[in-house]
């Protein structure tokens, strides 16, 4: 089937998740942070993923936000980072992530083919319309499809339903776009069409569904419509 609907992961997908502990790293008076950033956003990130799985599986939903904060409190444990200020600030950044560079031309180009482009994340509604609208995204996405509408977590398949229920469209009508190996494995297995954007050259998740496309980045996306 051709693709009529592209669907994009959030974070680390459209928007640089490690752009608030670089950009905190970068304010006067942040030398410990400097000195730290890069595995502080390492570990943020995978405790906040981690912590979606084992809620996810142990039927302990909460919002992604909360995952956000308590992702975040361990990391600055891990660092040896005991600041409030820092915290809030950090917290604060998550908001307004920057999108990735070729990200508005992209959207641009999938709309000017008629090609229907939406978000479909673990992020909540007021998170997505945050970044959405910091980023200036806002003329190119129909929807941000969260999974507080379903109450658990990425990879589960009420999750990649949300897309039909919201678009009416196929499952091989979709191309599903994530930069988590994990997220666009979960929805090759589901019957997306998919694309995973491995921009740190990681090696592919070994799990049940792998990726029909694997890119650096999102510039090619359009040509796989
Ligand atoms: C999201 C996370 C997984 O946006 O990046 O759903």
């Amino acid at each position: 089937m051709p693709i009529t609907t592209c669907i994009f992961d959030a974070y680390g997908t459209l928007f640089d998740v490690n752009a608030a502990a670089r950009l905190a790293a970068d304010e006067p008076g942040q030398d410990a942070l400097a000195a730290v950033w890069p595995q502080l956003a390492r570990d943020w990130r995978l405790k906040q993923l981690q912590y979606t799985w084992l809620r996810a599986v142990a039927n302990q939903h909460c919002d992604f936000w909360q995952v956000t904060q308590d992702g975040l409190d361990w990391a600055m444990e891990a660092a040896g980072l005991d600041d409030p200020i820092l915290r809030e600030r950090l917290l604060a950044l998550y908001w307004e992530l920057p999108a990735y560079a070729e990200v508005p031309d992209m959207l641009a180009e999938l709309n000017s083919r008629g090609i229907q482009t939406g978000i479909l994340s673990n992020g909540s509604s007021d998170m997505l319309s945050g970044a959405v609208d910091s980023a200036g995204l806002g003329e190119f996405i129909t929807a941000n499809l969260t999974v507080e509408s379903v109450g658990v977590f990425k990879p589960h398949a009420k999750v990649y339903d949300l897309v039909e229920a919201h678009y009416g469209c196929a499952r091989d009508e979709v191309l599903f776009v994530s930069s988590n190996g994990w997220d666009a494995a979960g929805a090759a297995g589901y019957g997306f069409q998919t694309a995973w954007v491995n921009r740190a050259g990681e090696p592919i998740d070994r799990l049940y569904a792998k990726p029909h496309h694997v890119l650096s980045d999102l510039t090619t996306i359009p040509d796989l419509t």
